[in-house]
């Protein structure tokens, strides 16, 4: 089945093209936005204050919330709903309020409704905005279908501490891929029907210690440099609404913090949708020791820039009296319920049918969903290392072992946050092998060999014996979705239990062996990465990770994805960035007064960027356009990329830019422009990266961009380790305030 073949879907495209979907084209966009204010003072007039703060509650599914509510106008926002018949009974509530106002359905689709497409993390490994907007439509078609509307995604949160288990539900490390990848995300999300909650605004990726929900300290400059263009972008590409973060940042909690959610949001960037508290983490300003009670914790978060109480049931409980009271102008609240129903309007609900009861998830996975997870899932693997040419499974492999508990794991290849996922739709690594091996001839053998957590190994012997019998060994260890995500940060990142010592045992076997990874976050591989010659990281694939990872493994597809955040050899090694500053004392063999550990390699295992495909890549004649940049103009490089192979492959080709002499020390090295690129057997092709000189500086403290005057260099490659191709020159220093620099002029990513 097609999805233009649901009923009903039709409809409700057309009701969001009647309203300009989100996002109006320039002419119409004034007349637009004039009608929607218009239509937004006209109902905000006829509403009573406990109407307005109804509006502004949003309330999951089940307790504390109860049906009347709804009809009462007490829940403007509901979450948790992910049944066609409960988002329809809910309409129905609410056409019998007062003021008839349709609720948003909110619920974290992250990477999938029904059918699962790879985790965000992975998804970034594409380094392709093409890929991060095809899976985010897929994700929003399945869930408006049963009628949802509004996602708690894309997270925008950079991370360079793989220990945070959230990271798997980001882009990793860079700020030009993350606000690349967040607005293909935003862009996906509402052309497949759902509006966007960029979150958790902000700095919440840089927990201390990696520890989930702890505090954050990060200088203003460093927000606006790294942290903050994501949500910038996020803004720029039409997300609806923001979710604030738990953490505090610099000592203020992000729920309760002016500079981030007027300031920044609203003045500098000119943000008119909503900001949300993410769940019940208006209370926690009690815990976070900067409120007294519940009715202090809501006058602090609406003053600050907090719109919606995300299951707290501080709004509605007290804003009345703080009102009454004269604590809280009611002109906040007024632009509050704006914000709120500007974003309704924007989104067509007041316009579009109420939802069929009758439609059901199971509609999904469909043939072309599933088609578009594996298509999707393919790009984002990764081959870390792949000595002798291990990978893919030579032609001559009559028998193949398929050993580790994460090759037949059919929920947790689905990752965290799956939605309405179900174990029942996925395809394993294991089926997805024996489906490839079958019509080819190829005997499968399986051996689980542990438990998911790899604390029993009494399969072991079973497992040796598989991988003597058998020409080739596909060994598929890593992470339990256990082990990621929300509240999952791990202060030990080895792969978990016995595995290490298991795939010692089955390397000795002489066989040739390939890993496959699994997993939200790169793991520790210690003598692994010596011993086992070929390691494929897959992430969680999602639905279709079976035939995704046989495509790959077997040579159908040649591996493409980069890794977006640095694999480090030791835990203690993070928080570990490729972006990072200079020192005064840089690494010196033999040195021991150089920046450097006594008992690890300073270096990370895996470099940002990296990826081997199985064909070789070769960069030539590297030209750049003008030398010396004045003001408004573009920094032009172009090189030839030759497929040196004897296979298809894709290049993720990449430019990094280094100010070597700055009035403040900056980065080693800065992604700055990546395009992926197709090349077959022989093939060349000429890439021409753009930067313009406006993404050469760095910010102040105030949010000023300052460009200066003097050489930049300029690196071209396939990672991060890109090799110098020469220096531009910037003619003179200017500056730009927050209020004029965008978003998109710092990045430069082909489509
Ligand atoms: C998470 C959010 C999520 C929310 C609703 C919270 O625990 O931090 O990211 O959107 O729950 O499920």
């Amino acid at each position: 089945m097609r999805l233009s073949d649901v009923p009903g879907l039709t409809q409700m495209a057309l009701a969001l093209a009647l309203t300009a979907s989100f996002l109006p084209a320039a002419g119409a966009q004034e007349a637009g936005a004039q009608a929607i204010e218009r239509r937004v003072n006209e109902l905000l007039g006829q509403m009573t204050l406990e109407e307005k703060i109804g509006q502004l509650n949003l309330v999951s599914h089940g307790p504390p919330l109860r049906w009347e509510d709804i009809s009462e106008g007490k829940a403007g926002a509901l979450l948790n709903f992910n049944s066609a018949q409960d988002v329809a009974r809910a309409q129905a509530l609410a056409r019998q309020s007062r003021l008839k106002i349709p609720p948003l359905f909110g619920l974290d689709v992250l990477h999938g409704f029904r059918t699962q497409f790879p985790l965000p993390l992975g998804e970034a490994a594409a380094f392709s905005p093409r890929v991060s907007r095809l899976a985010s439509e897929w994700a929003a078609k399945e869930a408006a279908y049963v009628g949802v509307n509004w996602t708690f995604a894309p997270m925008a949160d950079l991370s360079r501490d793989s220990r945070w288990g959230r990271i798997v539900e980001g882009f990793g490390e860079d700020p030009t891929l993350g606000a690349a990848v967040t607005a293909a995300r935003v862009e996906g999300f509402r052309k497949g029907g759902l509006a966007a909650a960029a979150k958790h605004f902000a700095g919440y990726g840089a927990p201390q210690g990696g520890r989930d929900y702890d505090t954050t300290y990060i200088p203003r400059a460093e927000m606006y440099d790294t942290y903050l263009p994501p949500f910038r972008a996020a803004v720029e590409a039409g997300t609806a609404s923001f979710m604030a973060a738990f953490n505090a940042l610099n000592g203020e909690p992000s729920t309760a913090n002016p500079w981030l959610l007027t300031d920044v949001l609203r003045t500098q960037w000119g943000f008119d949708g909503f900001v949300t508290s993410d769940w019940v983490g208006i209370g926690e300003l009690i815990n976070h020791g900067i409120a007294a009670d519940g009715a202090e914790a809501a006058r602090k978060a609406i003053l600050a820039g907090v719109d919606m109480d995300m299951m707290g049931q501080l709004y509605i409980k007290h804003l009345p009296d703080e009102v009454r009271a004269g604590r809280v102008p009611e002109s906040v609240i007024d632009e509050s319920v704006r914000r709120v129903l500007r974003t309704k309007f924007r989104m067509g609900l007041f316009d579009r049918p109420d939802i069929d009861p009758s439609r059901l998830d199971t509609a999904f996975p469909s043939p072309e969903s599933r088609q578009a997870a594996r298509e999707v899932a393919r790009e984002t693997f990764v081959l870390l290392q792949n000595r002798d040419d291990v990978l893919p499974v030579p032609s001559s492999v009559r028998s193949i072992a398929v050993v580790g508990p994460l090759a037949d794991a059919p929920h947790d290849q689905m990752g965290p946050h799956a939605a309405r996922g179900h174990k029942e739709d996925s395809v394993t690594i294991l089926e997805g092998i024996r489906r490839r091996a079958q019509p080819a001839g190829l005997s499968v053998r399986h051996a689980p060999v542990c438990d998911l957590f790899c604390r029993n190994t009494d399969g072991l012997p079973a497992a040796l014996e598989a991988a003597r019998q058998s020409d080739f060994v596909i060994a598929v260890f890593g992470e339990p979705q256990e082990l990621s995500g929300e509240a999952a940060s791990r202060a030990h990142m080895e792969l978990s239990g016995k595995q290490i010592e298991v795939l010692e045992e089955l390397a000795k076997t002489g066989k040739p062996i390939a890993l496959v990874i699994m997993g939200g976050r790169p793991q520790i591989l210690g003598p692994v990465a010596e011993r086992i010659p070929s390691i494929l990281m897959a992430w969680y694939p999602g639905t279709e990770t079976g035939p995704a990872v046989a495509d790959v493994l077997f040579g159908d597809v040649s591996p493409s994805g980069k890794l977006p955040v640095t694999w480090p050899r030791a835990t203690g090694q993070l928080p570990l960035y490729y972006n990072r500053l200079p020192t005064g004392r840089p690494t010196l063999p033999n040195n021991r007064f150089t920046l450097n550990y006594i008992d690890e390699a300073i270096t990370p295992l895996y470099p940002f960027g990296w990826g081997l495909s199985y064909t070789q890549f070769a960069y030539s004649d590297v030209r750049m356009g003008q030398k010396q940049l004045d003001e408004g103009q573009i920094l032009e490089v172009s090189v030839n990329v030759k497929n040196t192979g004897a296979r298809e492959g894709q290049e993720v080709v990449q430019l990094y830019t280094r100010d070597p002499v700055a009035s403040r020390s900056r980065p080693l090295r800065e992604l700055k422009a990546f395009e992926k690129i197709a090349l077959k057997p022989g093939e060349t092709k000429q890439v021409t990266l753009r930067v313009p000189v406006e993404s050469l500086g760095f910010h102040l403290d105030d949010g000023t961009y300052l460009v200066e005057a003097g050489a930049i260099q300029v690196f071209v490659g396939g990672s991060a380790l890109a090799d110098p191709v020469g220096e531009a020159e910037i003619l003179k220093t200017f500056r730009i305030p927050p209020m004029e620099r965008r978003a998109s002029a710092s990045t430069s990513v082909a489509q």
